[in-house]
């Protein structure tokens, strides 16, 4: 009888038993409206210490309401990395902004603050930075140079919730921060996000875009006796039914990141030896940060080994993925004048980057197999 073991999934969300109680609160209309959205509102704002958080349908809509909130306009830079999601870039671009592609530091991925100098100008109007794999960039040096430049930092912190910098929590550094509960986050209700802030002026405005340019909020809140339109605004505003979900998750937070801190602890000291006599490279945490578990990669010596290591990892039932393309030279990139040797530590680690299988819920047997599997490929 022939036997092939079933494929070790990428990728599968996090889900929780709660889920469908809470879910069913909403669905039985037993909830008052909107209540899990200010449940988890008001979680994040005592577990992130802010002092305006939201629930958005998507980290791409927190950082079109931060684009919207920083009053970006045509013609005004906004530095992004080249290595990220396509959304980190379009919240800004939707808004007219002219891209300017920085490049990263090869020891984390993340935005490298030696290059941000050169790139500001006085068009400039806003540094986003993003902490790859949910482990921080450097961030004294970014709000040094932002700082001294006057220019605010928007945190893509899709990767990062419960991450934290020098004890600060990742997203509540920088003048906004940007969540995400997309399936293939950490926490996940499908599709989701969050905006926070601890700046009064960025709430307010948030407040009045998100809620289609009205002042409804205060409205709600007793504090007008009509709301009305007010400025130039969106409905960035999640369902409660997945807002539902969300907080139902976040009430086992501990347990959730502890799981997934051991995952990730099991690759680093699993493939350890075998990444050492290879060549190859594992994620590096700086002093000072506690990452958010999101993710593990390698990065391989080559694209050649790369290539050759993905081919290895499908044929023996372990699902892998790379990313990300790196932004300037992708066909919308190199429209907006983007070229190769732009940035050349984003082109080459794009290149030889490989995510292993990463998931709550991933069995310590399963995780043996894609480490077992990994420790055969020769690099050669
Ligand atoms: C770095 C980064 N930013 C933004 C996003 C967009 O998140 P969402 O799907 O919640 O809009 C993603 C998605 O994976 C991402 O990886």
């Amino acid at each position: 009888m022939s036997y092939e073991r079933p494929m070790i999934p990428f990728n599968r969300p996090t889900r929780v038993p709660e889920e469908l109680e809470l879910v069913s609160q909403v669905l039985s209309g037993q909830s008052p409206g909107g209540h899990f959205n200010r449940e988890c509102d008001s979680f994040f704002r005592d577990r992130l210490g802010v002092s305006y958080s939201t629930l958005t349908p998507s980290c791409t809509h927190a950082l079109e309401m931060a684009a919207l909130a920083l009053d970006i306009r045509p013609g005004d830079e906004v530095i992004v990395p080249s290595f990220t999601f396509t959304s980190t870039a379009n919240a800004f671009l939707l808004r007219g902004a002219r891209l300017i592609f920085a490049d990263i530091s090869p020891s984390t991925l993340n935005i490298d603050p030696d290059s941000l100098g050169r790139l500001i100008s006085p068009r400039t109007r806003a540094i986003v930075v993003l902490h790859y794999a949910g482990i921080a960039c450097d961030m004294d040096a970014i709000m040094d140079i932002a700082g001294g430049a006057g220019i605010p930092v928007v945190e893509d912190a899709a990767h990062a919730l419960f991450g934290a910098y020098k004890g600060q929590p990742l997203g509540t550094i920088g003048a906004m921060g940007a969540f995400s509960f997309q399936n293939t986050k950490n926490f996940s209700c499908d599709e989701g996000g969050a905006f926070v802030t601890n700046d009064a002026r960025l709430a307010e405005i948030a407040e009045i875009v998100r809620e289609k340019g009205t002042n409804r909020s205060q409205f709600m809140r007793g504090l007008l006796h009509k709301y009305e339109w007010v400025s130039e605004g969106s409905s960035y505003i999640l369902a409660d039914v997945l807002a539902a979900q969300l907080l139902a998750q976040l009430g086992r937070a501990e347990e959730i990141q502890d799981k997934r801190k051991r995952i990730f602890e099991r690759y680093q000291e699993g493939l350890a030896d075998w990444a050492s006599a290879q060549c190859v490279r594992q994620p590096t945490i700086p002093n000072g940060c506690d990452p958010a578990w999101h993710l593990y990669y390698l990065i391989m010596p080559s694209e050649e080994v790369r290539d050759r290591f993905l081919s290895y990892l499908r044929s023996h039932q372990v699902a892998s993925a790379f990313h990300y393309i790196p932004l300037h030279i992708t066909p919308m990139g190199r429209r907006l004048g983007g070229q190769v040797g732009d940035a050349p530590v984003t082109e080459q680690m794009a290149a030889s980057l490989v995510r292993l299988p990463f998931y709550t819920d991933l069995s310590e047997s399963d995780q043996e197999r894609v480490i077992d599997v990994v420790r055969s490929f020769e690099v050669g």
